[in-house]
């Protein structure tokens, strides 16, 4: 279904060239003056220069020519040669209509639609969530619910860190702890125990700890140093064991991979986060001796240094970028080999169109040198998209990266669940007669809406303050605040019904007031919404649109008796208005991950 300002821009261009001017010259905009008008069309002043013309006698001539058009109840000419458009109500009603019958409200969807994976959350095995992943994992799943809707076949893979030397120094602390164990035991050849010789809680413990015992302090004496060297070198020789398929070794990274994944889809549930590939850095292990082959016959790494690598700067690049390392000295695999390989391995598997990848913006580099490495290595389609949504930094109120009172990282699982029970407090606060598990229920919804809409409003580069209290409030760009819209309109329709009145059933007759206009106005410009959403892959432009609708719908309900409406009809076209806005505003709020309770 076309948009609005595209029906209106092809009755003014067609103006222009009845006018005898250059029809291009006919584009619409929504009106900058919304006091004045509702679209407007400045291409009166561009002519003006080419023609050497005076503006407004080209809007005066382009008016005339649209005066009697059945679309527009006014078309001003307004010096120095804005042309002014206000459309009629009934044009207005009919288009919404249109878009309550066609599927998604007219959104146009792809013939073809893409094949499109995305890589996000990025979870490291054994070691606990912290703030710093919840960015990637809110934005992606976002993105793949917004690119989902707009009819693209979408594919989320958490892609997790579990081949690293995170593994390692769990083996190494586990060996300090239990020598006696028998996967340490190079003789032992029987079966090793189904259970895992740690528990999750253990293991949460052994990573922080390990990783501590493996650095450390610039004021440490030579001797700390050293029994930190020796220690790291014992992780990464378990490491590269591992990797190399040492038995025991593997069978505590089964045990590690069996604990630590249930409780990330855990964390991922409770932020309503979820993946159709539990994948890792590990699945591509066995591919990549034959990636790095096929490299070598075909000339496509060098040695440098005694690194194996691939270079990837161009003539056109202001500063030279540096080449891409497959393998290091030693011979082993880096976090850019596993990229690589993983894009093989998807190309395989699933011929993408595109893939994009979430994480924090500072592996901006890391992911150029990966996707230059893949074009020109043709691991890749030439016309293959590959993109990376870099994230900004979610800072404390100080300014600095988000950390706990005592200065330690903060767990995602700590975040959601303080947050919730503050929330709680609010609901009990402001409903007292809930019962208690549905208190508890609202307090959890509200609470993840905080917490998502807050990261999602910025845009993903861009750094923003964690400011809980701003972001629970129920007023202002808030998460809880357009919730709080929802309910308010459930609630009226739960009136009408109870009253009575079938909603379903209500019809949209023309708006009357300025802010019923308004309102219709804005529910006609959810799909340009959806679409720049989906091209910018930017969950703000959603978020910004359903807070100007519920803006929009608050200054309507404000100045409106709804239930009280003696006229029948005028009555039921507010219900349809209303109804129309809680739909969209619903969509809105479940391409961005979260959802409404039924009172808050
Ligand atoms: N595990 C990585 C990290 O925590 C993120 C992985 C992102 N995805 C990728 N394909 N490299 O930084």
């Amino acid at each position: 279904m076309k948009k609005l300002p595209e029906l209106i821009t092809a009755q003014v261009q067609e103006a222009f060239a009845a006018a005898g001017f250059d029809p291009a010259q006919g584009q619409v905009v929504v009106s900058n003056r919304p006091d004045l008008c509702e679209y407007q069309c400045n291409g009166a002043m561009a002519l003006a220069k080419s023609l050497h013309k005076n503006p407004f006698e080209i809007a005066e001539a382009v008016k005339e020519q649209l005066a009697g058009n059945e679309i527009f109840a006014a078309v001003d000419a307004i010096r120095p040669g804005f042309i002014n458009l206000t459309l009629q109500p009934d044009f207005v009603r009919d288009y919404l209509v249109k878009m309550l019958h066609e599927k998604k409200f007219g959104l146009e969807l792809p013939a073809h639609p893409k094949k499109i994976i995305l890589d996000f959350g990025g979870a490291n095995v054994a070691k606990p969530l912290h703030v710093g992943h919840l960015r990637p994992a809110i934005i992606g799943e976002a993105v793949k619910r917004i690119l989902r809707y707009a009819g693209n076949d979408v594919t989320g893979d958490i892609h997790m860190g579990d081949w690293g030397l995170q593994m390692g120094l769990v083996i190494t602390e586990l060996q300090e702890r239990k020598p006696d164990l028998p996967y340490f035991d190079e003789n032992y050849t029987g079966a090793y125990p189904k259970e895992a010789p740690f528990t999750l809680e253990e293991l949460s413990e052994m990573y922080p700890t390990a990783s501590g015992k493996s650095k450390a302090a610039e004021d440490a004496s030579p001797e700390e140093k050293e029994a930190a060297a020796a220690y790291k070198a014992r992780a990464l020789e378990a490491t590269r064991l591992m990797q190399d398929g040492h038995r025991g070794y593997r069978a505590i990274w089964r045990h590690i991979m069996n604990l630590s994944i249930p409780d990330l889809k855990k964390n991922y549930d409770s932020l309503h986060v979820s993946f159709d590939l539990w994948r890792g850095e590990s699945d591509v292990h066995e591919v990549i001796p034959g990636m790095v082959d096929y490299f070598r016959q075909n000339g496509y790494v060098h040695e440098s240094q005694g690194a194996l690598v691939i270079d990837v700067t161009r003539e056109d690049d202001a500063k030279e970028l540096p080449p891409c390392i497959v393998l290091k000295s030693d011979g082993a695999a880096l976090y850019a080999t596993t990229d690589l390989a993983t894009i093989q391995e998807r190309m395989r598997e699933f011929h993408p169109d595109a893939i994009y990848y979430f994480t924090d913006k500072r592996q901006a580099l890391h992911f150029e040198q990966v996707f230059r490495a893949a074009k020109k290595t043709r691991l890749v389609m030439p016309e293959t998209e590959l993109r990376f949504v870099g994230n900004g930094t979610m800072n404390g109120p100080d300014g600095h990266p988000f950390k706990t009172r005592d200065g330690g990282t903060l767990r995602l699982e700590a975040l959601v669940n303080d947050t919730g029970e503050e929330m709680l407090s609010r609901i009990r606060e402001g409903n007292p007669d809930m019962p208690e598990e549905e208190a508890l229920r609202t307090a959890r919804t509200v609470a993840l809406a905080a917490i998502k809409y807050g990261d999602l409003s910025n845009q993903p580069a861009k750094d923003y303050i964690f400011d809980l209290k701003k972001f629970m409030s129920f007023e202002g760009d808030t998460g809880p605040y357009i919730l709080y819209t929802i309910v308010r309109i459930k609630s009226i329709l739960r009136k009408y019904e109870e009253q009575g009145g079938d909603v379903k059933g209500a019809l949209l007759s023309d708006a009357a007031s300025a802010s019923e206009k308004a309102l219709a106005l804005q529910l006609t410009r959810f799909t340009e919404a959806v679409e720049s959403a989906v091209s910018e892959l930017a969950p703000n432009r959603i978020c910004a649109y359903i807070y100007e609708l519920a803006n929009d719908f608050n200054s309507f309900y404000h100045e409106t008796k709804i239930l009280a409406e003696p006229d029948e009809g005028k009555k039921q076209s507010y219900i349809a208005l209303i109804a129309m806005t809680k739909k969209i505003l619903e969509t809105g709020i479940d391409m961005l991950g979260f959802e409404a309770p039924e009172k808050m």
